[in-house]
């Protein structure tokens, strides 16, 4: 099985280097994408040079900032042009701990997407203050009841992904860019009638440099998340009509 880790980056230039020396560590046999967008504080060059001393570590640079979800997309793509069996995405703050992705790498032995989740039995958040917790718990119930989605954590961001998933899914039509990003892909998943499997993960709130989360962010997934919704209920009734 061979597994690609994308990591996006935009501004991580004090956390990237200790992710990836504890992703290293933990799954030495696993290569690395590192997606940057032009990050002004050089993380894109600091990865760089460590592609250039690390045979199993990559660099992706795209010209512009261009949200999570563009760079992921381009990191899918670039890891099935090379044949990758399995697709991780992680990010580079130190939220995902790299010691679990083996948890990861066994539940998808038998599934077609596993979601590293805070919130299933064994999951935690560490360092989260009240709201985040709130407006998380908030976000991951409205696409749950919306899209009829039976799963814990829709907008989780540490996931592995079968490359036969992401081949069937029209990537190039993924228009979300933030959190709507996550719970895109997972609808995507489930209206094919993939195998979803969560694993409980330890979320730790990142230490240095700060969340590209915005107010626009969340606003751009509750949209998605009713029109998604709503589409699907207006299709269920026009077949319930036709009969
Ligand atoms: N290349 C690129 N371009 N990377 C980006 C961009 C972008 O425009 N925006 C964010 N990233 C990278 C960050 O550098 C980091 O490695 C990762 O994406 C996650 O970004 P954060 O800004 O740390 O996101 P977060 O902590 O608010 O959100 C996390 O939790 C959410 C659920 O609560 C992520 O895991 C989300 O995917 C998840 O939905
Ligand atoms: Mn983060």
């Amino acid at each position: 099985m061979r597994v690609l880790t994308i990591i996006p980056t935009y501004n991580e230039i004090e956390s990237l280097p200790l992710t990836l020396r504890r992703l290293r560590a933990a799954v030495p046999e696993v290569d690395v994408l590192v997606v940057d967008d032009n990050s002004p504080d050089g993380t894109g060059r600091w990865a760089d040079q460590t592609a250039a001393e690390d045979e199993n570590v990559h660099v992706l640079h795209r010209t512009e900032k261009n949200g999570l979800g563009g760079a992921y997309i381009a990191g899918f793509g670039w890891g099935l042009d090379r044949g990758y069996d399995v697709l991780v995405e992680m990010d580079a703050d130190g939220s995902h701990q790299p010691e679990q992705l083996p948890r990861l790498l066994e539940a998808i032995q038998s599934a077609d997407l596993v979601i590293g989740s805070r919130r299933a039995p064994g999951g935690k958040m560490v360092n989260w203050p009240m709201h985040r917790k709130l407006i998380s718990a908030a976000g991951s119930l409205y696409p749950r009841l919306m899209l009829g989605l039976d799963l814990t954590d829709v907008t989780a961001g540490y996931r592995a992904y079968r490359a036969d998933t992401l081949r069937q899914i029209d990537l190039a039509g993924v228009q979300s860019r933030g959190y709507g990003f996550q719970v895109d892909m997972t609808f995507r998943t489930a209206q094919l009638g993939k195998r979803i499997v969560e694993v409980p993960i330890t979320f730790v709130e990142r230490e240095f440099g700060e969340s590209k989360m915005s107010g626009d962010i969340i606003t751009e997934a509750v949209a998605s998340v009713t029109r998604w919704g709503l589409a699907a209920r207006w299709e269920k009734l026009q077949s319930l009509l036709r009969g």
